[in-house]
């Protein structure tokens, strides 16, 4: 249990501050973690390969004075994911602006290129199935050479929609055989037929303190963003789909009072997911932790550990129950990396040669058989190589992902809801090819435990939002979950009707499987369209008949009503599924403009482009 949510300070040590220039600086804007996973196996990397004559030095960029140290960097690596509408991660956002700028100041003649002893790569992580695909990788690759610093290979592009641990492997491969021609690092220390160094695992020193009392594993803030978030009551969680319906998906009420969030309809709130009881006492069980034991993680005095300089992963003093239900994300795949870690502490030899072909690049086979396909989770890993027993240490530090906060579309208005947060979350059951039921991290935990639970949390703006004036038409698309920000934009308009304003059309287009299981808030829905907050509800039910009727096919069939709509400057919304859901129903609003124009395909897609770029065309997908 946690004793006390609401210790006042972070006693989480943060980076020490850069010290003596490194050889390579290796710098991280990340989201959900892969750019720093990727970071810090490059570190790694170059660790082993070079020695230690080369100093490395992995760091989230925002602990990063760029201004100060950027100029006098002999090589810059920059691993950036691409967030969003192809903005920065949170963590890069101050830094992705700040070296735009310095750029643009270049372009206009106000600055020097400045750069000019500065060696960069720089490798962007992002999604092929978005639009401004690697968008932040391609701004600061272009800024670093606007402002007179030499690339020493080509911009690396990850695509996390194929296997995006294969694109790094491939580009890091290629960066350091130009390291190795260059005299930015040190001789290779790793040749000359010498057995291939031991795995560093990036591991901390354990320390237990007995009979401490552990400290809050998030520090209580204001909830205005992801470094501080906010710990909120939850007052209500109830069950949106009828008896009827073999699924399930949850309205969850998140009182917000007493903190500084303010928000709009249209904005995201992130939620602290936390393991349940079983995941943690089975992870427990298998490596042979106390769960009640106090700990406090730290930096070991000497020796390469793998860890870097990087701060521990854990607050402390944390009990290792706290830690495991917060910190440790067991129920994704586990990376080639992590296999690779896991194989140093297999006592059993078949064991740890079978964990360190599937964490090889030789295993590419093996890994994708044995994990890929199956999905197999770190946890049924674990179980599968009893032999494998890392310690605390090494398993926060170089093994178990952290867990990551999830993301939710905000369901409600604040002109309803000032301090109120709604959140409208499908609950998460999978059958997985091992035959593991997977139940989703976050939403399980708030269908079963949310109601009356604390839960640490932050709002993110978006983009996604109703235009300036109420009277502008707006066309909503959104099957499933994707309702949730239409059904705060709907009590933004009812507030708004209410005191006085004129509303213009607004047509939704929902849709779900059947009227009888799974028709999230009819009652609403239809009340909203009974008193003109919405002008037009279209409903698609998906398997009430034999042949699908989907969200699309509606769009299609109202083109003509939504073309003058468009024309009279309408602003067009999707969200909800991008894999399938969004292209088609792009499909119907390219085919809507061809038709009614009387244009081409390419002409329609100029059209849509134009709303895009003008704010008209938004999408919130996943
Ligand atoms: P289905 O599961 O019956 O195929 C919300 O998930 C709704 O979106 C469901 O009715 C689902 O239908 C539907 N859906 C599935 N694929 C879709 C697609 N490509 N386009 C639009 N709706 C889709």
């Amino acid at each position: 249990p946690i004793t006390s949510i609401d210790s006042a300070v972070d006693r989480r040590p943060s980076q020490v501050d850069e010290p003596g220039k490194p050889a390579v600086r290796i710098l991280y804007g990340t989201q959900t973690g892969t750019a720093e996973r990727f970071s810090k196996q490059l570190g790694n990397e170059l660790r082993s390969r070079y020695g230690d004559g080369t100093t490395i030095d992995v760091r989230d960029v925002e602990n990063y004075k760029a201004e100060e140290r950027l100029a006098s960097e002999k090589l810059v690596v920059l691993c950036m994911a691409t967030y969003g509408d192809g903005e920065p991660t949170d963590n890069a956002a101050i830094f992705y602006t700040w070296l735009l700028k310095e750029a643009e100041a270049v372009e206009g003649g106000e600055k020097e290129p400045y750069l000019q002893g500065v060696s960069f790569a720089v490798f962007g992580l992002g999604n092929k199935q978005y639009e401004h695909f690697n968008a932040v990788g391609k701004k600061v690759f272009k800024s670093m050479k606007t402002l007179g610093a030499t690339p020493v290979v080509r911009r690396g592009d990850g695509d996390d929609d194929g296997v995006i641990d294969d694109d790094f492997e491939k580009w890091c491969a290629e960066l350091v055989e130009a390291l190795d021609n260059s005299d930015l690092v040190g001789k290779r220390t790793d040749q000359n037929g010498a057995a291939a160094l031991p795995v560093s695992v990036a591991s901390y020193e354990v320390e237990v303190l007995r009979g401490a009392e552990e400290v809050s594993p998030f520090p209580s803030g204001t909830g205005k963003d992801v470094h501080s978030p906010f710990w909120a009551k939850i007052t209500t969680v109830r069950e949106l789909h009828t008896s009827q319906s073999d699924r399930s998906c949850v309205h969850v009420e998140i009182d917000v009072a007493g903190s500084d969030i303010t928000y709009e309809a249209g904005d995201h709130v992130a939620l602290y997911a936390q393991n349940g009881e079983a995941v943690v006492k089975q992870v427990a069980d298998l490596l042979g932790f106390d769960l009640d034991a106090v700990i406090r993680l730290s930096l070991p005095k000497e020796g390469s550990t793998g860890a870097g300089n990087l701060p521990p992963p854990l607050p402390g003093p944390i009990s290792v129950r706290t830690a495991l239900s917060f910190f440790a994300d067991v129920l994704s795949s586990p990376h080639r990396d992590a296999l690779l870690a896991l194989s140093t502490f297999a006592a059993d030899r078949e064991e740890a040669a079978r964990l360190a072909l599937l964490g090889s690049s030789q295993g590419k086979q093996e890994y994708t058989d044995f994990i890929g396909k199956s999905r197999r989770s770190l946890l049924e890993v674990l179980q599968a190589f009893p032999s494998a027993k890392p310690s605390i240490g090494a398993f926060f530090g170089g093994i178990a992902p952290r867990l990551q906060p999830r993301f939710y579309s905000i369901s409600s208005s604040p002109k309803q809801h000032p301090s109120t947060i709604h959140v409208t979350c499908s609950v998460v059951r999978d059958v997985m090819p091992t035959g593991r039921v997977h139940e989703g991290i976050c939403s399980t935990w708030l269908q079963r435990h949310g109601n009356g639970a604390a839960v640490p949390v932050f709002v993110r703006r978006s983009q996604f939002k109703l235009p300036k004036s109420p009277s502008t038409p707006i066309i909503m698309v959104g099957p499933g979950t994707g309702l949730a920000p239409f059904r705060g934009f709907l009590q933004e308009r009812a507030a708004l009707a209410a005191s006085g304003a004129e509303l213009g059309p607004a047509h939704l287009f929902f849709g779900c499987r059947s009227r009888h299981h799974d028709y999230i808030y009819q009652q609403e829905l239809e009340s909203f369209a009974a008193s003109g907050v919405l002008s037009n509800l279209h409903i698609a039910f998906s398997r009430d008949q034999a042949v699908k009727d989907y969200v699309q096919h509606h769009v299609e069939k109202q083109a003509a009503t939504l073309w003058p709509l468009v024309s009279d400057g309408a602003h067009l919304y999707v969200c909800g599924d991008a894999k399938h859901m969004a292209k088609d129903v792009h499909k119907a609003f390219l085919a809507m403009v061809q038709a009614c124009k009387g244009c081409t395909g390419t002409q329609a897609e100029a059209v849509i482009k134009e709303l895009t770029d003008a704010g008209r065309y938004q999408r919130d997908v996943w």
